[in-house]
């Protein structure tokens, strides 16, 4: 109940509600696609990011990344609703904001080679093992990633567990997936990222490319 009367504060007001509707994807048709390209004026390479949180990561980096189109992938509705009001006064024409599961985006709504680059920062855990099956990371959503991403286009992926960060990369590394080398850009700078630097704990991460394609 306090949920829901939260989410109603969140939701109210027209300057939250005009900041917001800059940005928001309307959910008022019948989606069985979601075709990036289409959902900005201007063409240009759009980078995802699933399960954005209140949009941290991603709404710093449409404002310093300008030539590129981003599109932040968001379940929870308050919280989605949070960082359209965040993304929508930050004013960027180049961010779009999309309430819906990352898991049916990526595994079927996507059109192939359509993603230049995926942010994916601790997603859920779900630590119980009879929970494993509510977590992001699966073989399918592996390879629902490779399909999708731009032939060479990076997947950036971090996570506080090291259990689970040693699950999503074998799972990766089974879909082809080949690490590479440099740095994932949000692992230090989303909301959970600076409040888990602040407590001093570990983080995981990865930057990873479908094997055979051009770094
Ligand atoms: C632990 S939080 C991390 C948020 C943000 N990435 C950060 O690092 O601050 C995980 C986020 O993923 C969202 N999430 C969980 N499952 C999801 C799914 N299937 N599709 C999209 N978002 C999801 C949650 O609602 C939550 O906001």
């Amino acid at each position: 109940m306090s949920r829901i009367r939260k989410g109603s504060r969140v939701w109210s007001g027209a300057e939250r509600l005009a900041a917001a509707s800059r940005v928001l994807v309307a959910q008022d048709g019948d989606y069985f696609t979601v075709a990036p390209r289409e959902l900005f004026a201007r063409p240009a390479p759009v980078e995802v990011e699933l399960g954005a949180g209140r949009g941290d990561f991603i709404i710093a980096r449409a404002a310093a990344v300008p030539e590129r189109n981003f599109l932040a992938v968001e379940l929870a509705g308050t919280i989605a609703q949070l960082m359209a009001i965040r993304a929508g006064r930050a004013g960027l024409d180049n961010l779009r904001v999309v309430r819906m599961d990352a898991r049916p985006l990526v595994n079927l709504m996507l059109p192939e080679a359509s993603v230049a680059a995926y942010h994916i920062y601790f997603p859920d855990p779900w630590p119980k093992e009879r929970h494993f099956k509510h977590r992001l990371f699966t073989p399918a959503f592996a390879i629902g990633l490779s399909r999708t991403l731009a032939p060479g286009a990076p997947l950036f992926v971090a996570t506080d567990v090291a259990a689970y960060a040693a699950a999503i990369f074998a799972t990766l590394g089974a879909a082809g997936f080949v690490r590479a080398a440099s740095a994932a850009p949000g692992a230090a700078l989303t909301g959970f990222a600076m409040k888990f630097r602040a407590q001093g704990r570990a983080v995981h991460a990865g930057t990873f490319h479908a094997a055979g394609a051009a770094r």
